[in-house]
């Protein structure tokens, strides 16, 4: 078990960088998630961290070990790959054994570590077969025991869910989680899906364009979102932003969008502190569930409510999310499934904008 650190980690692929300046403490015995769109550099840091990829800028330390020079095979890091394959003419037992078969583990403490890694995935009775003859889930399982075998001071795991269809893989997430209760290693895992991070991680780390955008636990990043794309990729459906400016008359502060006005109520915790802000273009962003019928909501102040134009009523069972806009700016509200608003209808949404967020439209950073 380790703790690993990344000081000013960049990566350049021939004149390209693709990992910019990364800093990231991961203290021993943490899952962290590193979540962002295909191509923000994810795959690449992680190969950094497994000694697969050299580092171009900076340190990667494991535990208190500077392993920049250190190869692969003496980091004690076991990595799923993004694209995982299991030896298909080996069995399962030889699959996972193949690891430790090289590393001259003895015959005894081979079997014994197979078979408790087997019954903890819960794949002890497929020991003989071979990959063909395994459902997805199961050669996933695989995958994943092949790397507990090793019993690494840390794991990296590159979407090791992304081949699993939506069942499985919310079983396999809550599986990842259990096990990583169970051998408290440190565990990096990569996704794309913010679901994914948002239910698995201890901390959540958001990439773009190869730079890290927020580091924190998944309830601190989904309320305090630190730019615009944190708070619209985390979420879902993701936060609407209203483009407008920032008044204030009469001692109330008002976000004027075009037609309309988003009033900011006393109780917003930054209000004190938006002095600068008056008369300058802001983003205003509220998620969809701060938004909902006006009907449900008799003590919402007038102000707050405004009438939509609804384009389509998205019905999901338990609840329903209405695609529509305001004044030519888009939305999508959260509500009871009981709405009666209908596809082409104007209806009054009630917007709680103390759950407003406000954002700078030059820098995209939260102003808080
Ligand atoms: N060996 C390479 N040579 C040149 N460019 C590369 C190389 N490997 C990756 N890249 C580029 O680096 C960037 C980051 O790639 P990376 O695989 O780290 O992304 P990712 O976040 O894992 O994406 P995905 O979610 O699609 O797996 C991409 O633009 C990719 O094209
Ligand atoms: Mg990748």
């Amino acid at each position: 078990m380790a703790a690993v650190t990344l000081k000013s980690v960049s990566k350049h692929f021939g004149g390209s960088a693709v990992v910019h300046d990364v800093n990231l403490e991961i203290p021993d015995k943490e899952f962290v998630v590193m979540v962002g769109p295909s191509g923000c550099g994810k795959t690449t840091t992680l190969r950094m961290i497994a000694g697969l990829e050299d580092v171009t800028d900076g340190e990667i330390y494991i535990g208190d070990r500077l392993v920049n020079d250190v190869p692969p095979k003496d980091r004690d890091i076991a990595m799923v790959f993004q694209n995982y394959a299991l030896y298909p003419h080996m069995t399962v037992y030889a699959n996972m054994a193949f690891a430790l078969k090289r590393r001259n583990v003895s015959r005894e403490a081979t079997d014994q570590r197979v078979r408790s890694a087997a019954s903890m995935l819960g794949v002890q009775d497929l020991l003989e077969r071979t990959p063909k003859a395994l459902s997805g889930g199961q050669r996933q399982r695989v995958a994943v025991g092949r790397a507990i075998v090793r019993e690494p001071e840390v794991f990296l795991m590159d979407e090791p869910l992304s081949n699993l269809d939506a069942k499985l893989r919310v079983q396999m997430r809550s599986e990842l989680s259990k096990l990583h209760n169970r051998l408290q290693t440190t565990m990096i895992f990569v996704t794309h899906d913010q679901t994914e991070a948002m239910t698995m991680g201890d901390r959540i780390v958001v990439m773009k364009d190869g730079r890290v955008q927020q580091v924190g636990t998944p309830l601190d990043i989904y309320k305090h979102p630190d730019n615009i794309f944190v708070a619209g990729f985390i979420g879902s459906p993701a936060m609407n932003f209203f483009k407008g400016t920032l008044e204030e008359s009469a001692g109330r502060r008002v976000v004027r969008a075009g037609a309309f006005l988003l009033p900011l109520p006393s109780s917003w915790p930054g209000r004190d502190r938006l002095g600068a802000w008056t008369d300058r273009e802001v983003v205003l962003g509220l998620r969809p569930e701060d938004i909902d019928d006006a009907e449900a909501h008799p003590e919402c102040a007038p102000e707050c409510c405004l009438e939509a134009a609804i384009d389509v009523v998205e019905m999901m069972g338990n609840e329903a999310f209405l695609h529509g806009s305001i004044g030519g700016q888009g939305l999508v509200a959260r509500v009871e499934s009981e709405t009666t608003a209908r596809d082409g209808t104007r209806h009054r949404l009630g917007f709680n904008l103390r759950k407003a967020h406000l954002f700078d439209p030059s820098s995209s950073a939260a102003i808080r």
